[in-house]
């Protein structure tokens, strides 16, 4: 479908999606790059900048999904390219094994300005979100001479072995990949939207969420064999679902009671997102009262270029002996550069605030919307990570898995790149860069109004 570009539009499609230029590369993607790699749309990327990414046929769409979640300071922030440019021609690789670069010294003291945890702290520098939550798995198990590590129902922690064990969702990520790691327990994560039972306050939904925790330490593991529990504070992967603050906090007192760390999984969620720097702030009283213990960082620290962290409390953090960890090209002089000039441009810019600002935006459009379809069951916005959950039914809730795929569909056509979420695979998600305008915004919000409403009416006709 071809839309007609308005004076002051930012999408300008001008022609068949997609284009030439596009069809002849994702051609060749296809003979060339394994099935299992999905592809959300068939966007081929030429240049990107702010909220914008222009493609092969000179096509102009608003990006959405901001690689899923990397993309909070925008594409190609000028203070953060030229960061890297400059230390580009300056040093491409030493090793923090062999030896140190001011860069990564500066971004371990960015990150213990800004991560909420209480006292000293130490960082080890990773190059993936998986990475740096394998990282805090070992450095557990390490400071506490245990091994069980516990995680939720509709986690999402990546894609090694032992992420994929920690991972829920198992039809998509993990069958046919088994066996999988050992001594990772699971528990169902505090879903008010599915499983609050009507009539029952938040709290009362926490305090049962808590029961099961309490009752795996009977019929799972002894609490005493448990090293970690690592929760989203927002589920990712699993849908925008937020654990209310009630749950966080009873979470760590039980953690804290029987000594277990409890490690906050920030990579979805990070660096300004959900209108915080990180999402576990919204829970009253972090990092001044209470606290976790480790915070695993990813995506947005980089601004796209590859990097992670794993950020503690220095007793823990400096548990495991010199050499037990490390690789290659954890937090590379680029990737350093540009993470500390992301972290400035983030405060600069005010972005988590801006976070704020978009999702009041999307969450009004969405409410709006919700009130004219009835397979639209949910809408979260915690700042501006933002999805809705479609439903076949809104009593029984069973889960609409047919829609999203339609709308995103639907969305390409309309100059939008956007990606689906959810335990059900029943969600659609803005991750949109923290930089769009409002203008922008505004734009995007229409265009995906009118992608529902066609997958809507496709979806009822087929
Ligand atoms: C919460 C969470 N943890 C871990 C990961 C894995 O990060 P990476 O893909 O960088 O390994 C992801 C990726 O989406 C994530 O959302």
């Amino acid at each position: 479908m071809s839309s007609t570009p308005t004076a002051n539009a930012t999408i300008r499609i001008n022609g068949p999606l997609p284009g030439a230029n596009a069809r002849a590369i994702l051609e060749r993607r296809d003979a060339t790059t394994v099935r299992g790699l999905y592809r959300s749309c068939p966007i081929v990327a030429d240049h990107a900048t702010g909220a914008t990414v222009t493609d092969v046929d000179g096509n102009v769409f608003i990006d959405l999904a901001g690689g899923i979640g990397a993309l909070n300071a925008g594409h190609c922030p000028p203070e953060i390219t030229a960061a890297i440019h400059n230390q580009v021609d300056r040093l491409l690789h030493l090793c923090s094994i062999v030896g140190t670069y001011e860069s990564m010294v500066q971004l371990n003291e960015k990150l213990h300005e800004i991560v909420p945890i209480r006292g000293p702290k130490k960082t080890l520098l990773c190059n993936t979100g998986v990475e740096a939550g394998e990282n805090a798995v070992k450095i557990a198990r390490y400071a506490t001479g245990r091994q069980g590590i516990i995680v939720f129902e509709g986690a999402f922690h990546g894609r090694s072995l032992l992420g994929m064990t920690m991972t829920s969702k198992y039809d998509l990520f993990k069958r046919g990949f088994g066996p999988f790691a050992s001594e990772v327990y699971r528990v169902p994560f505090p879903y008010e939207y599915r499983e609050k039972i009507d009539g029952m306050s938040t709290e009362e939904f926490c305090e049962l969420r808590i029961r099961d925790l309490k009752k795996a330490f009977v019929a799972q593991i002894d609490p005493t064999s448990v090293a970690a529990v690592i929760i989203e504070p927002v589920q990712g992967e699993g849908g925008f679902v937020p654990a209310p603050p009630a749950y966080l906090r009873a979470l760590r007192e039980l953690t804290a009671q029987h000594g277990i760390l409890l490690a906050s999984d920030e990579v979805q969620t990070g660096f300004g997102r959900t209108g915080k720097m990180f999402a576990i702030e919204h829970t009253p009283g972090c990092g001044t009262e209470w606290d976790v213990d480790m915070v695993i960082m990813a995506k947005s620290i980089g601004s796209g270029l590859p990097i992670a962290a794993v950020t503690g409390k220095a007793e823990v953090m400096d548990k495991p002996h010199i050499g037990g960890l490390g690789s290659t090209y954890g937090g590379n002089p680029v990737a350093c550069a540009a993470a500390v000039a992301t972290i400035d441009y983030l405060r600069d810019h005010q972005l988590a605030d801006r976070a704020t600002e978009i999702g009041d935006v999307c969450r009004d459009y969405f409410s709006r919307w919700q009130a004219k379809h009835d397979t639209i069951g949910d809408v979260r916005c915690l700042g501006a990570m933002c999805a809705i959950e479609f439903v076949k039914d809104r009593v029984t809730k069973e889960p609409n898995s047919v829609l999203p795929p339609l709308i995103v569909e639907e969305a390409f056509q309309r100059g939008l790149i956007m990606i689906r979420a959810g335990l059900y695979g029943s969600c659609i998600r803005s991750l949109v860069p923290l930089v769009i305008t409002d203008d922008q915004l505004h734009e995007a919000m229409q265009a995906l109004e009118a992608a529902i409403d066609a997958a809507v009416q496709r979806a009822e006709t087929t």
